[in-house]
């Protein structure tokens, strides 16, 4: 059995992604996002794609002091070890640069960058030979990639988490765990909605989350502190 823990899968791509684990009996899922009610949706749709499937949840706010500890706890009381961690939970700011305000640079930086980072540490000691770290990025957090004004916050914090894929491949380099990271390109959810009103995307979050399922469960086999762009069109 491998155990897989995916930030943000109350909705989106995460939501579609514990759905590609759960048609498999060999995963545990723990899965993490604010919103309660959502999660005990997706255990219902887990039941349903696999009556087997092993699913934890926790319903809390992974930006706010302590969060992180309370998580890794839970999770070394319920599974013990991960195999795969997917950082997946993101936020988004569309906002004029001139208009945006603390307290969104804060967020935006708080859940795509230092969530990823301190969950990181904090999930190194229980990591299990060969466990993959996944980081979801963005296709404009990639230097020299087409830019859009009102994503200033979130592209560049989404190109700080790209550095710290290299950062922690390179430091952990004698270790038997790797580090990887996704730069998606448009996928139809919320937050898509959010960014680009009205844009069609390509790729559902359906169809992306086979894709990441198979990177998650084999890319580690062939890549370390690589960042792949993973994108049909731009947006
Ligand atoms: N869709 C795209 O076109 C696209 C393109 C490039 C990259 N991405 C990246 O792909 C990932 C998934 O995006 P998506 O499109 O599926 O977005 P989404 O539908 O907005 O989902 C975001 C997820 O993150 C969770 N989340 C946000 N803030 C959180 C917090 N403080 N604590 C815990 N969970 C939190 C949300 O759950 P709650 O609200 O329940 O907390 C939700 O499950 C993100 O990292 C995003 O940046 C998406």
């Amino acid at each position: 059995m491998k155990n897989i823990l995916i930030t943000g899968a109350s909705q989106g791509i995460g939501f579609e992604l514990a759905k590609q684990f759960a048609k498999n009996d060999n995963f545990n899922l723990y899965l993490v996002s604010r919103n309660k009610k959502k999660l005990e949706k997706l255990k219902l749709e887990l039941n349903k794609i696999n009556s087997n499937v092993n699913s934890y949840s926790l319903s809390i706010d992974l930006s706010k002091e302590g969060a992180i500890d309370i998580l890794v706890s839970d999770i070394k009381n319920k599974i013990k070890h991960l195999d795969i961690v997917v950082n997946n939970a993101g936020y988004l700011v569309n906002e004029k640069f001139d208009n945006l305000s603390e307290n969104q640079l804060l967020q935006c930086f708080n859940v795509n960058i230092f969530v990823p980072f301190y969950l990181t540490q904090k999930t190194l000691p229980i990591l299990s030979q060969n466990a993959h770290t996944i980081f979801i990025s963005s296709i404009g957090g990639i230097n020299g990639t087409k830019k859009f004004p009102g994503l200033s916050a979130y592209s560049s914090s989404k190109g700080a988490l790209i550095t710290l894929t290299e950062c922690l491949a390179e430091e952990y380099q004698d270790k038997s765990y790797k580090f990887n990271c996704l730069a998606l390109g448009a996928v139809q959810t919320e937050m898509l909605d959010q960014a680009f009103p009205g844009y069609k995307a390509p790729l559902s979050a359906n169809e992306i989350s086979q894709f990441i399922f198979d990177f998650c469960v084999n890319g580690n086999k062939y890549f370390n502190g690589k960042v792949l762009p993973v994108a049909l069109t731009t947006p």
